[in-house]
């Protein structure tokens, strides 16, 4: 997998992505157009032989930083991609002043919450019926 910033050939293959992933939940193409005009947004696309097999991006507002999506195509899943990804993310973040990463997550999404373990994240809040279909409690997670 290649990793490069998402550019906006991307956005239908991202926002197919997501949708597969988040279904009602999910951002529309225009929320990841305006997130790639967005000053402060910063979206990688992981590339294979010129398709998006997975997505990442944080909004950065000073010294935090919000990890807003994160997805990777099933077929592509527990190769290690989404770790690569938000390892550079918050690389690059970093790189312009971001010092703490945070996120919240489905509380009962266990392979996203063991790998934000993987990469340092504690669960420090729960934000309760944060999400709708089906509803549920979001876990709030920080990385500092
Ligand atoms: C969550 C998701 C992004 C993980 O992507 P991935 O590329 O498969 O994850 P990685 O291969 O980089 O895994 C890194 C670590 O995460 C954990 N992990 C990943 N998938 C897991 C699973 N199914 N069960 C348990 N732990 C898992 C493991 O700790 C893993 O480390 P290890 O392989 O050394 O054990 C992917 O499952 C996905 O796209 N899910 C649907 C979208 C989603 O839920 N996004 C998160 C929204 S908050």
């Amino acid at each position: 997998m290649t990793i490069r910033r998402m550019v906006r050939d991307d956005l239908t293959q991202a926002a197919a992505l997501e949708e597969k992933c988040f279904g009602t939940d999910a951002w529309s193409l225009q929320a990841f157009a305006d997130a790639l005009e967005d000053a402060n947004a910063l979206y990688l696309s992981g590339v294979e032989e010129g398709t998006l097999v997975a997505y990442c991006g944080i909004w950065k507002s000073f010294e935090d930083g919000d990890i807003t999506n994160v997805a990777v195509e099933e077929i592509h899943r527990k190769k290690g991609y989404a770790r690569l990804l938000l390892k550079q993310l918050m690389e690059e973040a970093s790189l312009s002043g971001v010092e703490n990463f945070t996120l919240e997550v489905r509380e009962s999404n266990l392979p996203a919450i063991r790998l934000y373990e993987s990469l340092g994240f504690v669960t420090e809040g729960v934000r309760k019926d944060f999400y709708r279909n089906p509803k549920e409690n979001a876990l709030i997670m920080w990385k500092r």
